[in-house]
């Protein structure tokens, strides 16, 4: 088991009525981290970057490494570009070998997001790749930098987009917001419902991070498959270093960074209901 692409991962879960978790990566310590907690588990696993965060972790150090990592690893593990902005960076990240791109145009007019969706599609086919896409609008951003409103996706949009995309998969906004949520989560199951009555393709929740176990739950049983979680691995790596036990030397820093990521990926698997799945 390595490297594989995101859709038979994501075929997988369809099959068996789970979700994968997709784990956002900043260091080599968090790749290992969040590998160890999948073999560990025997679950799949997603490791994704967003384009946003390419400052902090260059494409072109960053992205070996993930694919590298993933085709030592025990269990499926798809390589995937999160929040794909720029064709630029989309075909980088192919060409380092990530086997699932997504392209974000979920803040364009829906003909211009269908017109790039279609465009982004036919390069990452030529590559082999999966491609997830957006409609609707995650509340947050996936850096914090700004605070987007929530709009729901809408059940027509969504059967047409996907129709005339082509894409694997559909990210969707029910309520959910990347970064921590100022109150409760508020999900529309009733969306989430609809949309995955209309349409084919697994369905993918951002926002992860400070959603209840039990709204998983719900959410997975109304077809969401894949969910992006990068806030909570972020969080518990910072607490776990900032706890005033001073470290002997720098490898037991390192030491901890992965564990810290492997019990962040490890608690949401179980909640996805992953573990034992290869
Ligand atoms: P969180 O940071 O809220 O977990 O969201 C992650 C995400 O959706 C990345 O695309």
């Amino acid at each position: 088991m390595t490297l594989v692409r995101m859709k038979e991962i994501l075929t997988h879960a369809e099959e068996h009525h789970y979700g994968v978790g997709a784990f956002s990566v900043a260091n080599m310590e968090m790749v290992i981290g969040a590998i160890r907690a999948a073999e560990e588990l025997r679950s799949p696993l997603i490791l994704q970057i967003a384009e946003v965060r390419l400052k902090h972790s260059p494409l072109s150090i960053i992205g070996p490494m993930m694919v590298a990592a993933a085709k030592a690893a025990q269990i499926p593990v798809a390589v995937h570009f999160d929040h794909g902005l720029t064709e630029e960076k989309i075909r980088e990240a192919l060409e380092i070998g990530f086997t699932s791109i997504m392209y974000d145009g979920s803040h364009d007019e829906l003909e211009k997001n269908i017109a790039e969706t279609k465009k982004m599609t036919a390069l990452a086919r030529r590559y082999g790749a999966t491609v997830e896409a957006e409609l609707g609008q995650v509340g947050g951003s996936e850096d914090g930098s700004v605070d987007l409103e929530i709009l729901l996706t809408s059940v027509e949009e969504a059967k047409r987009f996907v129709a005339e995309t082509g894409i694997d998969a559909l990210a969707i906004a029910i309520g959910n917001a990347h970064g921590m949520y100022k109150g409760d989560p508020c999900l529309r199951f009733d969306r989430l419902e609809e949309v995955d009555q209309a349409v084919e393709i697994p369905l993918v929740l951002h926002g992860g991070s400070g959603i209840s176990e039990d709204d998983f739950r719900k959410s997975i049983n109304l077809g969401i498959r894949k969910i992006n979680v990068a806030t909570a691995t972020f969080h518990n790596v910072v607490n776990a270093v900032n706890t005033g036990r001073p470290f002997s030397d720098y490898f037991s820093y390192h030491e901890r960074v992965i564990e810290a990521a492997a019990e962040s990926v490890k608690r949401h698997m179980r909640m996805f209901q992953s573990v034992g799945r290869v």
